[in-house]
């Protein structure tokens, strides 16, 4: 096998990779993750791929890494180690951040991953439950619009702990948006766009569990009857249980993981930032 570049292969040779091992992408997806990071592939004497490693260069020092898959016929023979020191060797002195699914956890273990967190991966058909008054928040909610994206891209960054300006940008170009206001200020906010089965929320940023609501209610109500996804950290929360009672049941999960600086090291313990609640995907973080 040879090393290449992944912009440099068929879109439908990475879906069908994807397939292989059972992930939802669609072509439209690969095609999106490959606009905003950088990867390489596997390739066979004959041209065929069968394995995939993407990273995402949100800041000189800091990647997210991503869409590591070995097709099935070649895994547990070292190729996600091989694809993984590629990795490597383009990514040197940078934090990294990924989300491991189980079979990947001994692999990343190996190259000295750290275990942060769970991610909940919440799925199913939407459906939207009734809530209380008492639990609706101050301020009003509102549609995103384009001069609200400075403001959206600042929470952004203070719930993930890096800005991420570009990736923001170019969701929010196909996503549809809540943002939860108080005077004037947006102080929470949720994106919704096609992914996969169906539409997936995130990223979600607020400061707490009935802000999380109120925002990310409406992309609910808008996807009642179809399938809707969200993957959060939040477990054992008022928002964990809006979830399931909004048809989202938990239905797997990966672990975070880093190399190099802790999840702790990028929170900003002076102010009471807000939390993601939603992530962009399990590539994207
Ligand atoms: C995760 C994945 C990329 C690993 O690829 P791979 O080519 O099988 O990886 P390797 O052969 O290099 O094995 C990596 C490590 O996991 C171990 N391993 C691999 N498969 C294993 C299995 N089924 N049971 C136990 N250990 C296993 C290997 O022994 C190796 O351990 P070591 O580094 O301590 O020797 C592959 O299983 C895959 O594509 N899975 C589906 C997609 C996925 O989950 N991707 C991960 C996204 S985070």
């Amino acid at each position: 096998m040879s090393v290449g570049d992944i912009r440099d292969v068929g879109l439908d040779q990475l879906h069908a990779l994807s397939i292989a091992v059972g992930w939802p992408h669609r072509a439209e997806d690969w095609q999106f993750l490959r606009e905003i990071g950088r990867g390489i592939v596997a390739v066979d004497e004959i041209g065929r791929v069968l394995g995939s490693a993407m990273w995402f260069p949100y800041r000189a020092d800091f990647s997210t890494v991503g869409m590591v898959i070995t097709s099935p016929r070649l895994q547990t023979q070292g190729t996600g180690q091989w694809l993984m020191r590629h990795v490597f060797s383009e990514l040197p002195r940078r934090d990294l951040r990924l989300n491991a699914t189980r079979a990947a956890r001994r692999l990343y273990l190996s190259l000295n991953f750290k275990p942060e967190k769970m991610v909940f991966q919440c799925q199913g058909t939407a459906r939207l439950s009734e809530r209380p008054r008492d639990e609706r928040p101050d301020g009003e909610i509102k549609a995103l619009e384009a001069g609200d994206l400075d403001a959206v891209i600042a929470c952004d960054a203070a719930g993930y702990g890096v800005e991420r300006a570009i990736l923001i940008r170019m969701l929010f170009e196909q996503s549809s948006g809540y943002g939860l206001f108080r005077d004037g200020q947006l102080c929470a906010f949720a994106f919704c766009r096609p992914f996969g089965r169906g539409h997936v929320v995130g990223p979600a940023v607020a400061s707490n569990d009935t802000d999380a609501i109120a925002v990310v209610a409406p992309h609910v109500a808008q996807h009642a009857g179809h399938f809707l996804r969200l993957d959060t950290h939040q477990d054992n929360s008022e928002f964990a249980t809006f979830l399931s009672q909004s048809g989202m049941p938990v239905y797997d999960t990966v672990l975070t993981m880093s190399l190099g600086k802790r999840l702790a090291d990028f929170a900003d313990e002076k102010t009471k930032a807000p939390a993601t609640y939603a992530l962009a995907s399990q590539a994207l973080g």
